[in-house]
């Protein structure tokens, strides 16, 4: 938080979601008066204060909101994604003992400190792409020291850095090699041991699943999901990314507060989302990284009625992409997402499901001064320049970071 007061002035195009119209809005002409951090007053010709920013006639539009992330991991896995393009499938490298298991086995052995150095650098990068806000989630350790070290890490990353973080436990991530063919008892050891475990260390606020043939049936994972519930923990779910194994209908049956990938969801899981009010997550980064070609039914689900969100899903296997700019081009191309519906599933929507759309996800008085400049003029040029850094400054709660 800063204490000073600053002032954005020539903002070319303010674009925002605005509560009071409940749709994304573009203004011209206005400035921004912010104190304390938060957004105090928007409007022409405000008063002075002690620090002006003059935005040059520029695009403004809130930090972005990543609300599904996998950045507590030790090394890459270039190597896997070097087997893909050789003509792997991401599937046949995990069951051949690579995939989630490669990066647990490098998280386990990892020094706590060389871990944090490499969550604190990719919290900078985060920060540099405009994002201000982020879920992330562990599960690279998949034992119960391994589990604590990551939360612990998002939490302490958390304090020192300008970046808000929210933790999401995810020991659901994989069943790790020594529970090998046993996933039940992997499942009563994570049920008995290490959810309480993890709410008695008070890091993580949701509980995530990947729901998925090969990984956690919905047996498991109903199970792990009433269990992080009677701890506290609300349930998030991968689900119908390879496949559809009713991950989507058991999601509305628990009531999570989102289910994220979706690309083989049917017709039938769609309509019980909307009677449960949960919502999507959609996660085009995967797909594009994984060199796939079926992306979530984004117009079908809009179609519906469901409420959606777009994510990186950064993580060293599946998707190593940090850019929500670059996620919002892949929206705009391969799933039919015009800009708005982009921006406002970027910003706001993310903000909602993770229930901090009070303080966050909108450029709104009252609000946290989480903001971008952007070095173009309307919102269509973030996807149309994807390819070049066009981020001039990111303010985070007041802070002009660069
Ligand atoms: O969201 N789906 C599960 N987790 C990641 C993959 C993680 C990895 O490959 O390391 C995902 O795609
Ligand atoms: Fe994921």
């Amino acid at each position: 938080m800063n204490s000073k007061s600053l002032k954005l002035i020539n903002i070319g195009n303010l674009f925002t979601y605005n509560s009071k119209k409940r749709s994304m809005v573009s203004e011209k002409g206005l400035e921004i008066l912010i104190k304390n951090g938060k957004i105090f007053e928007i409007g022409k010709n405000l008063n002075n204060v002690d620090q002006i920013y003059d935005c040059e006639n520029n695009l403004v539009t809130p930090g972005f909101v990543d609300c599904h992330t996998h950045p507590v991991f030790f090394d890459d896995r270039s190597n896997e994604f070097e087997m893909r393009v050789a003509g792997s499938t991401y599937e046949q490298i995990a069951s051949n003992g690579g995939g989630i298991n490669n990066s647990v086995k490098s998280l386990r052995g990892s020094d706590y400190n060389e871990l944090k150095q490499k969550v604190t650098q990719r919290m900078n990068n985060f920060l540099k792409l405009g994002t201000t806000t982020l879920e992330a989630k562990s599960g690279y350790g998949l034992d119960l020291e391994s589990e604590l070290k990551s939360l612990a890490i998002l939490d302490e990353v958390n304090t020192e850095h300008r970046v808000d973080i929210i933790p999401t436990f995810m020991g659901a991530h994989a069943v790790p090699k020594e529970y090998n063919g046993k996933p039940d008892d992997y499942v009563d050891h994570l049920c008995k041991v290490i959810i309480p475990a993890v709410a008695k260390q008070g890091i993580a606020k949701y509980n995530d699943v990947f729901c998925e043939k090969g990984y956690f049936d919905i047996h498991h994972t109903e199970k792990i999901f009433l269990t992080g519930l009677d701890y506290g923990l609300l349930p998030r779910i991968h689900s119908d990314e390879f496949a559809n194994i009713g991950g989507a209908q058991l999601a509305s049956a628990m009531k999570c507060i989102s289910a994220d990938h979706l690309m083989c969801v049917n017709d039938k899981d769609i309509l019980k989302m909307v009677e449960a009010n949960v919502k999507a997550v959609l996660l085009p980064g995967t797909t594009f990284f994984l060199g796939k070609h079926k992306y979530a039914p984004y117009k079908k689900l809009k179609d519906f009625g469901l409420e959606l969100a777009i994510a990186t899903d950064f993580n060293p296997g599946s998707c190593n992409i940090q850019s929500m700019t670059f996620i919002i081009t892949l929206s705009l191309i391969y799933m039919g997402f015009d800009i708005n519906d982009a921006i406002f599933s970027s910003t706001y929507m993310p903000s909602k499901i993770l229930n901090i759309h009070d303080t966050t996800g909108s450029i709104e008085e009252g609000k946290n001064a989480d903001i971008i400049v952007w070095d173009l003029k309307k919102p269509i040029d973030i996807p149309y320049n994807f390819s070049k850094n066009c981020i001039k400054t990111v303010i985070k709660s007041g802070n002009i970071l660069f």
